[in-house]
């Protein structure tokens, strides 16, 4: 049996909590079949945090996430605490996190798993079988840029501003992942910027065009105008392989292309950090939907993206190929099966809630593992 792996959980607000129990029933199922031992703490973070320590992520917690050998997070936010003020948002643990830990690469992949293809609202012929990758730099750009702030004008009239910037290093780090992601799999990168508008866009392709040159000449890299991959992603998204852009470009362009597959709540990230010298890397891994407040506490949320991060989690930070494959199986044959959750439900399909989903899931499991 392998060592104890050291795992932080922090299920956060809305159906972060919900999602996350379904994720435990699976752990607690590796545990029980001897594949496993996690070391695991579990602890508040964002809202949940707000409300219990009156800060959205303590540094106690931070310190946690910091010896953590991964860390699964469930999702931040909601109406509840919108009022605080800019410096009591939730969302400010996750902003935290990913910059003290330095977790720069946020690996958001968007796949059309057979049996949802007709749970997108795109035609089934333009995305059967996608299967694209969005590297999105998630350190810098606009989200941390300086200067940022309001001010007065000398004519007494308030003005709001954010700074976009990126060094060489920070481009070619995350420029790199991207290469090197590629190269496993269909061995193309599309750089993603506005060099026709902005002077950091501009700098951002120089910087990826020298790299792929110096070092990745076996790559095929192309460059394109975030709006239009915006346009692109919805009228041919099979086109793209690897897509690699800024903090910003990132955030949105990996919103629209989950809507592709159907729904946010299939979806999960990683969010990886550099290699350290010790060879430990911190990572991050969590949906790309959020809290959704909407439909939180009411038993029907889909816990696939919570449990395909975990899979990810296996794959990326502990080399668990053959668990992370078994988990992706497990899931994919329950949506065969045809149980679906409300934001998945197509034609033929039977509406399930969130824990008999996981149920179906440890079942799938057990008969996969017998
Ligand atoms: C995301 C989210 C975050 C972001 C929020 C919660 C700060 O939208 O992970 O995409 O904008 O990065
Ligand atoms: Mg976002």
């Amino acid at each position: 049996m392998p060592a104890n792996k050291n795992l932080l959980v922090l299920p956060g607000d809305g159906i972060g909590p919900e999602v996350m129990r379904e994720v435990r029933r699976v752990i607690d199922w590796m545990d029980r079949r001897r594949m496993v031992t996690f070391d695991l703490t579990e602890d508040y973070v964002g809202g949940a945090s707000i409300d219990h320590r009156g800060t959205p992520i303590t540094d106690e917690t931070m310190q946690k996430a910091k010896d953590a050998d991964a860390i699964l997070f469930g999702s931040v936010g909601g109406p509840k605490w919108e009022t605080l003020g800019f410096d009591m948002r939730p969302e400010l643990a996750i902003l935290r996190l990913r910059k003290e830990l330095d977790l720069f690469a946020n690996l958001r992949p968007a796949i059309v798993l057979d049996p949802l293809v007709d749970a997108s609202t795109l035609k089934p012929d333009v995305i059967r079988g996608l299967d694209i990758m969005i590297v999105r730099e998630s350190t810098g750009g606009i989200y941390f840029g300086e200067p940022r702030g309001v001010e007065t004008l000398p004519n007494g009239e308030k003005r709001g501003f954010d700074t976009e910037t990126y060094s060489t290093s920070e481009i070619e780090r995350v420029a790199r992942v991207a290469f090197e992601l590629a190269r496993k799999r269909q061995n193309r990168v599309c750089s993603v910027e506005k060099a026709n508008v902005m002077q950091s866009g501009l700098f951002w392709r120089q910087v990826v065009t020298d790299l792929q040159k110096r070092d990745y000449p076996d790559v095929e890299l192309s460059h394109m105008y975030a709006d239009n991959c915006a346009m692109q992603l919805v009228r041919n998204p099979r086109q793209f392989d690897v897509i690699v852009t800024g903090n910003l470009f990132g955030d949105l362009l990996s919103d629209l292309a989950s809507m592709l597959t159907g729904s946010l709540g299939m979806l999960p990230s990683a969010t990886l950090g550099a290699v350290q010298p010790s060879g430990k890397r911190h990572a991050l891994y969590e949906p790309i939907h959020g809290s959704a407040p909407d439909i939180a506490g009411k038993g029907i949320a889909n816990p696939l993206a919570q449990m395909l991060s975990f899979a990810m989690l296996l794959r990326f930070s502990f080399g668990m190929d053959e668990d992370a494959a078994l988990i992706e199986r497990a899931c994919t044959n329950v949506l065969k099966s045809g149980l679906r959750t409300g934001d998945i439900m197509g034609p033929g399909t039977a509406r399930v809630g969130t824990s008999v989903m996981g149920e179906s899931i440890l079942r799938e499991l057990d008969k996969l593992a017998a």
